[in-house]
């Protein structure tokens, strides 16, 4: 994956739409081979949804407010994308760029877990022991009880239950009493530790319902080790705007028409017209699907299939690093059932003055319900939430805040999309249209990941250079 590249050079005239992941990536490695390629993005920045939001930042919203960002020096907030798994060919980008990473903490059993059957939150570190120790208890009872032996032999038997006694720490008699794994109250140092309170009962702890909340480290996006990029997540866009050349990407130009010719592509704009052999469309289905042109009705519909979802971010800077002082979480993530879902700590900056927390990182409804309300409503409502897992500090520690509804990101209009089914739109459109290729997440089954956006514009450019080199 990491030796990607284009074998044979070519000089064809190629016109990008969109500076996203997947235009700048699609003009990075077209260029190596030899095309001529403009960049046109309608936003004023690039990057499109790697979005990194500094102090000075301007954040308008279709909702016609404009959020202006009052960070400190050195904090950041990425509102976007902001974490990347090894396997990811992200990184590939990364070491050929020359973009620093460092670790992004995304696992951390010392940050809380908060949903409603419990009365406090508890350290996810508490909640997994309780959780794995009781479901192996009930699962040696049932194996000694003999409800298993049709499924088991008994030399099988005896296995599982010393799986069982110390994946749940259970000891020999099978029962769950509590584990150091639960934590203390006051560490073991010189003096032994002392436990933490009461353990819970086993119907208390089926009533976390934490089944899903548990296994999230476990997914295969999800698992540590996970990285960003030193200082913004938004690196990685500069990294490749910069290889590409800056003078090729015009920033703050709208499409407004494409128009397929037997011997090339005429893109209109707010800034005149480009008439290019291929045309690259990286955005976003649903805003491509609104462009006037000649594109066929059938490649209109595919463009509509895909469903933008909602997700929405609020980050918040406190004046000092209370949950590392306070509360010794050094990054990772909160999982709740409040409408703030989660909350996360910052991977970077430990120990220095000021830090910037993840207020809310949410989906669906909830992000839709955040999206509806003013900036300064959102952060009230998202501080009241996080007062009930961190206390008064969560409000008297604030500084400041940015917050962003994917939804109503101009010219965006999503967090990401939702295929209903990966056929025959998805199909279509992995095709080009005369001489209008398409590309970005949402054309792979790694929507929702730059590594997806970088995934589908090897695709693209490896079939259009295929063409070139064929036609001529
Ligand atoms: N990549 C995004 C994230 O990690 C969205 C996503 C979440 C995608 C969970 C897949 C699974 O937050």
């Amino acid at each position: 994956r990491s030796d990607f590249s284009l074998r044979g050079r070519a000089a064809a005239k190629v016109v990008i739409l969109g500076a996203g992941v997947a235009g700048l990536a699609t003009a990075y490695e077209l260029g190596k081979a030899g095309y001529d390629c403009t960049v046109l993005e309608a936003r004023d920045r690039i990057g499109g949804r790697s979005l990194t939001i500094r102090g000075g930042d301007r954040l308008p919203e279709m909702s016609g407010e404009t959020q202006q960002a009052a960070y400190g020096d050195g904090v950041y907030f990425n509102a976007g994308p902001a974490r990347i798994a090894q396997w990811m060919v992200t990184l590939d980008y990364c070491r050929e760029l020359g973009v620093p990473i460092e670790l992004f903490v995304n696992d951390n059993p010392g940050a809380y877990t908060y949903n409603s059957g419990m009365t406090a939150p508890v350290r996810t570190r508490t909640a997994r022991a309780d959780a794995f120790g009781y479901v192996s208890e009930l699962l040696a009872k049932a194996t000694n009880e003999g409800a298993l032996d049709k499924s088991l032999t008994e030399g099988d038997r005896e296995r599982l239950l010393d799986f069982l006694s110390g994946f749940g720490d259970i000891g020999e008699a099978y029962t769950y009493q509590g584990s150091t794994r639960r934590g203390y109250q006051t560490d073991p140092g010189i003096a032994s530790g002392t436990r933490l309170g009461p353990v819970p009962s086993v119907s208390e702890v089926l009533g976390y319902g934490l089944g899903r909340t548990v296994a999230f480290p476990f997914d295969y996006e999800q698992a540590m080790p996970m990285f960003q990029p030193v200082g913004g997540m938004d690196a990685i866009a500069h990294a490749l705007a910069d290889a590409v050349g800056r003078d090729r990407i015009t920033t703050s130009t709208q499409v407004t028409k494409i128009t397929n010719k037997p011997d090339g592509v005429e893109v209109v704009h707010s800034g005149g017209s480009t008439t290019a052999d291929y045309c690259v469309a990286a955005l976003p289905p649903h805003v491509l699907a609104r462009i006037p042109g000649n594109l066929d009705a059938q490649v209109v519909s595919a463009l509509r299939t895909p469903v933008p979802l909602a997700a929405g971010k609020i980050g918040l800077e406190y004046r000092r690093r209370w949950w590392e002082t306070d509360e010794r979480i050094y990054g990772g993530i909160t999982e709740t059932d409040l409408d703030i879902t989660h909350i996360w700590y910052p991977s970077y900056g430990f120990h220095g003055t000021r830090g910037l927390v993840v207020g809310y990182y949410n989906t669906g409804p909830e992000a839709d319900s955040y999206a509806r309300l003013k900036h300064a409503e959102r952060q009230r409502r998202a501080v009241e939430q996080g007062m009930l897992i961190h206390g008064e500090k969560y409000r008297s520690e604030l500084l400041t805040s940015v917050s962003v509804a994917w939804r109503m990101q101009p010219h965006i209009e999503g967090a990401w999309v939702g295929w209903p089914s990966y056929e025959v739109g998805f199909r279509l459109l992995q095709e080009p249209a005369g001489r209008v290729y398409f590309t970005g997440d949402w054309l792979t089954h790694l929507v929702a990941w730059q590594a997806g956006a970088f995934d589908s514009a090897r695709r693209v450019v490896t079939k259009l250079h295929e063409r070139v080199l064929k036609e001529g």
